[in-house]
């Protein structure tokens, strides 16, 4: 019972401050933008779009403090001073809890004591752990910027593919992860090792929607038994790294368990395996934990963050997410940890990435990024991890489930962090489609022909389900993702788009299937190749 003067509606986060208008397009202007982009999602253009749910990556709206550090963004070539403040937040966010520093508000309130800025960031010597500095980052750099996560991605398995290799050219390799993205999957897979998926086997279970206030399954944790038993039948030699993706974007955005985190990193670190996180979406995954896990309701965001970071040896991490900058991407490990010993054997591994680094992405000091994005980026880190502003992110995600749910239409319940999923499946229940009708990219054709509403498939299609084992089927979930962008939307956008599913579902027997007209064999193919609905007489 709320008591006298109690609300039962939550306290707004935020206000905005600036505008775009949405452009009026007709359905017929649509129909004839899809035809010349042969129906790709990835090629129709933005501007003709009434809302885009295509992608939570990059899209969210920045802050005032973030447009205002760009004003301190610092373009030289070499160590511009963003560089030092982007470090030093990295370490603040990761590692240093409830305690950060905050050199960065030297540099944003204009510190003119030289010696000060000396001693506190420029020549400030750190070890030990995620980002070395001073000297210790020359002699044993471990810190890599780049310019979003999937450039990190390659850095990390090209370099370690060939480490292998090196000493064991007819080895099968193996990374298990309790999700692969795709970028992921595909950079280990170019790379010659082979990507596994081990979800929770609580993944698809039925959750009821009126309970997403109150409690989180954590279904995207990763399989602890079949992690050991995998271990067991291919032996420690065979995986040279284990990755947990936090949230589980692959596994519906569902978050993961501290329990689970420790759980892993014990396996690995009884098998002497770096564990790395995937770290998308860290302070999403925070938050599931302080709200739903036990013992963590009176933990900080950041302590929270601290805690989970100190189970992990390394991590890559697309910094266009959790809505910290539009552009990033990073590769951290810990200063003379597990993985630093077990790649170092024939040379320092921080040595041969940062030259990877610098041949491929720029110098270790921007890494493809430009000064001003390092410094949104920096202000991005102690943003993010507001409680006010992370509980209306999420609030906001759920409430688009809890709307889609109360009209019936089957969706991967609870809500994750950032998306809302349909479950395929059950949503063409009862109608004839097949799994390699890519009935998930017929959906999302329609209603972007019908309603503007543009959403992804991450399925079969995408997936790749045709070029697959069977065995290699069952790491395939069927999901059309509707990903939500940051501080974008507000509640009027929710219910257009709540309207125009349902209504769609209501019609689903009239979703045409889909075939690839171009391009079925390429690599990410949901990116690049053409498609075809086959509209029959009954749609
Ligand atoms: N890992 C995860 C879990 C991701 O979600 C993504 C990107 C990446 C790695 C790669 O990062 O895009 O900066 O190169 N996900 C975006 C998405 C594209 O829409 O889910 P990136």
């Amino acid at each position: 019972m709320k008591s006298m003067f109690e609300l039962d509606v939550p306290v707004p986060s935020k206000r905005s401050l600036i505008v775009r208008n949405i452009k009026e397009v007709s359905k017929e202007q649509r129909e004839i933008a899809l035809k010349k982009t042969e129906y790709s999602m990835f090629s129709f253009p933005a501007d003709m779009l009434v809302l885009d749910f295509l992608s939570d990556s990059g899209s969210s709206s920045m802050t005032d403090l973030q447009w205002a550090s760009l004003f301190h963004g610092d373009e030289s070539y070499g160590r511009n001073k963003g560089y030092y403040v982007l470090l030093d937040a990295i370490r603040d966010t990761f590692e240093r809890g409830d305690k950060p520093k905050k050199v960065i508000n030297l540099i944003l309130s204009g510190e003119t004591n030289v010696k000060t800025l000396m001693d506190e960031l420029y020549l400030k010597a750190f070890k030990g752990g995620f980002v070395n500095g001073g000297v210790h980052q020359l002699a044993r750099p471990n810190a890599f910027i780049v310019p979003q996560g999937r450039c990190a991605e390659h850095l990390l398995f090209s370099t370690i593919a060939s480490i292998l290799k090196e000493n064991n050219p007819n080895k099968e390799y193996y990374i298990p992860n309790n999700g692969h993205f795709d970028t992921t999957e595909a950079n280990i897979t170019a790379n010659g090792i082979i990507p596994i998926n081990l979800f929770s086997v609580n993944l698809f279970e039925d959750f009821p929607s009126d309970q997403m206030d109150v409690k989180n399954p954590f279904k995207g944790n990763m399989d602890s038994e079949e992690l050991k038993a995998f271990i067991q039948n291919k032996g420690v030699e065979s995986i040279p790294l284990i990755y947990l993706t936090i949230t589980n974007n692959t596994a519906a955005g569902q978050p993961v368990s501290l329990k689970n985190i420790k759980e892993i990193s014990e396996i690995a670190r009884s098998c002497n395996i770096p564990l790395f996180f995937d770290a998308c979406r860290f302070a999403e995954n925070a938050y599931f934990i302080k709200k739903f896990e036990e013992g963590y309701n009176n933990y900080s965001i950041l302590k929270i963050v601290q805690e989970m970071f100190s189970q992990v040896d390394g991590f890559t991490i697309s910094f266009k997410k959790d809505g910290l900058a539009n552009i990033g991407g990073g590769l951290f490990f810990r200063d003379k940890g597990i993985f630093y010993k077990k790649f170092s054997t024939n040379g320092n591994i921080g040595t041969k990435l940062k030259e990877k680094q610098i041949l491929t992405f720029g110098n270790d000091s921007y890494g493809g990024l430009s000064g001003r994005d390092i410094m949104a980026l920096a202000v991005g880190l102690y943003e993010v991890v507001k409680e006010p502003y992370l509980a209306e992110r999420i609030r906001q995600v759920r409430e688009f489930a809890r709307k889609l749910a109360n009209n019936g239409v089957p969706i991967v319940l609870p809500a994750g962090g950032h998306a809302v999923y349909i479950n395929v499946e059950e949503f063409f229940k009862g109608t004839a489609m097949e799994i390699d009708d890519f009935g998930g990219v017929g959906f999302t054709i329609e209603l972007l022909k019908h309603y503007g509403i543009r959403a992804c498939e991450l399925g079969p299609f995408a997936f790749e389900w045709d070029k697959k084992t069977p065995e290699q089927r069952k790491g395939i979930l069927n999901l059309v993702r509707f990903a939500v962008p940051r501080n974008v939307y507000d509640t009027s956008h929710i219910d257009y788009a709540v309207a125009a599913i349902t209504e769609l579902h209501r019609n689903r027997d009239k979703i045409p299937k889909v075939k690839v007209s171009r391009g079925i064999n390429l690599r990410l193919r949901h990116f690049q190749s053409g498609l075809l609905p086959i509209y029959t007489n009954e749609n």
